[in-house]
């Protein structure tokens, strides 16, 4: 079974002749047989630029919640920017915008940005300017975007490089990061209480945030331990740490009111993009009164030509009011729970060891062992391999997960009932093309 990816590979050739990789974000490069040109999307489907159909798991890295060029979103955006799309003054829609967040979530302020990336960079600038302290904890295997602070022991980090668990080494993820950045960012594994409290106890006072993905939402959806969430909370309020979730994923996905909706903790701030907008440019940081009111213009600074313009407002107003006021991520939960319960039936009956993990919005696989992983570092021990395997006969089968287990499958409501049956059968026979390869 070969697709053809004739005019695929032509285009890609094109782009490398002018865009380094011919990517514009390293995560797309697939290498050069495998790196696709997507010509369109639409609800759960995209084609490639050989018409080759594709039930869309990938979903652009989460943020598609609806469906791919959903109708209601597409006329609301082209229909606000007929009026022009950006003024450097405030609009009606940035205060709607905000209005709904808060509603949705529970924060009391809101600023906008326009990417995950600005979000967590401001987020971590306010926490220390309101704690007035540098340091920050995240936690192995987070990913919160291509600023320099962050990017250290993220999912991409290579087996066997984070030192032990008594006394983790910062992993450096790209060359050309000041020295001295390291300094502020303290690395340590998910789920774990003791080295979490020791390192509190210990650093406390240098300590401006603990920032944490509420659930490993760029390792397979890794579910947070029972009280992990309270136990971090309560470390945060005893020591005057502000308490930052990064919600890119899990905001607006898994509740509308997101994490501190699902798992009923409250964070000072939070960080929102992905699905807030169905795949148009948006992101936000919502919190605390008080936190958030240390941003003050001349003294804390957040700014970006770009933020609050229409196009983004546009799509988030409108994917906002469809999560309200229609049955929207109760209906993904559904659906994924039968594609996850599927998935598991098929690899149990195919005599391969695996888990099914995190939630039907975004969930993942672990295949080589039984064991549910709970960090970054027992996610590692799965076979990796024969994951890529698989997930590269689905392609094949016209189904697309990525093919690195650790970006989860993501689900939106135009995934119908049709859908799933179909990925299921698709998954039946990739599970019996790789057993066969084996
Ligand atoms: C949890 C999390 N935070 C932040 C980011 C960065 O968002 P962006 O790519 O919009 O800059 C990502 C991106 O995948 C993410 O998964």
């Amino acid at each position: 079974m070969t697709r053809n990816l004739t005019q695929t590979h032509a285009l890609f050739q094109k782009a490398k002749q002018v865009i380094p990789y011919g990517v514009n974000s390293n995560f797309r490069y697939w290498g050069d047989e495998h790196t696709l040109v997507v010509t369109r999307g639409e609800g759960a489907y995209i084609w490639d630029a050989d018409e080759n159909q594709y039930i869309d798991y990938r979903l652009g890295f989460g943020p598609v919640i609806l469906g791919h060029g959903y109708p209601p979103v597409v006329e609301r955006v082209a229909a606000a920017i007929r009026d022009g799309t950006i003024f450097a003054w405030m609009t009606p829609l940035e205060i709607q915008v905000a209005e709904r967040v808060a509603r949705m979530t529970g924060v009391d302020k809101v600023r906008l940005c326009n990417t995950g990336t600005e979000a967590t960079m401001h987020a971590l600038r306010i926490a220390r300017a309101y704690t007035g302290r540098e340091r920050f904890i995240k936690f192995e295997g987070q990913y919160h975007g291509v600023h320099d602070y962050v990017l250290f022991s993220t999912a991409s980090t290579p087996p066997g490089t984070m030192g032990s668990r008594r006394s983790p080494v910062n992993v450096q993820l790209s060359s050309g990061i000041p020295e001295g950045i390291s300094h502020y960012v303290i690395n340590l594994p998910f789920n774990d209480f003791e080295r979490l409290e020791e390192t509190v106890e210990a650093r406390w006072p240098d300590l401006a945030a603990i920032m944490v993905e509420p659930l490993l939402g760029n390792v397979a959806g890794i579910l947070p331990q029972p009280g992990w969430l309270e136990e971090i909370r309560e470390l945060c309020d005893y020591h005057g740490i502000v308490l930052i979730f990064d919600e890119v994923k899990t905001g607006f996905r898994i509740a509308n009111g997101g994490a501190q909706e699902y798992f009923g903790v409250q964070a000072d701030l939070a960080t929102y993009a992905k699905a807030m907008g169905n795949g148009f440019p948006i992101a936000a940081i919502g919190g605390k009164e008080s936190v958030m009111m240390v941003i003050e213009p001349g003294k804390v600074a957040h700014a970006g030509t770009y933020v609050g313009n229409v196009v983004g407002t546009a799509a988030a107003n409108a994917t906002l009011e469809l999560l309200e006021t229609q049955p929207v991520i109760e209906t993904i939960f559904q659906r994924g729970q039968k594609l996850m319960d599927g998935i598991d039936d098929i690899l149990t009956r195919a005599g391969i060891p695996h888990r099914v993990i995190g939630l039907p919005p975004i969930f993942g696989l672990i295949l080589g062992t039984e064991e549910e992983p709970t960090d970054f570092r027992a996610y590692l021990e799965g076979d990796a391999a024969l994951y890529e395997r698989l997930a590269m006969a689905l392609i094949e089968r016209g189904v697309m997960p990525d093919s690195d287990g650790r970006e989860p499958w993501f689900l939106c409501y135009s995934h119908g009932e049709q859908e799933i049956a179909e990925t299921l059968t698709a998954f039946e026979d990739a599970v019996k093309s790789v057993k066969r390869q084996t």
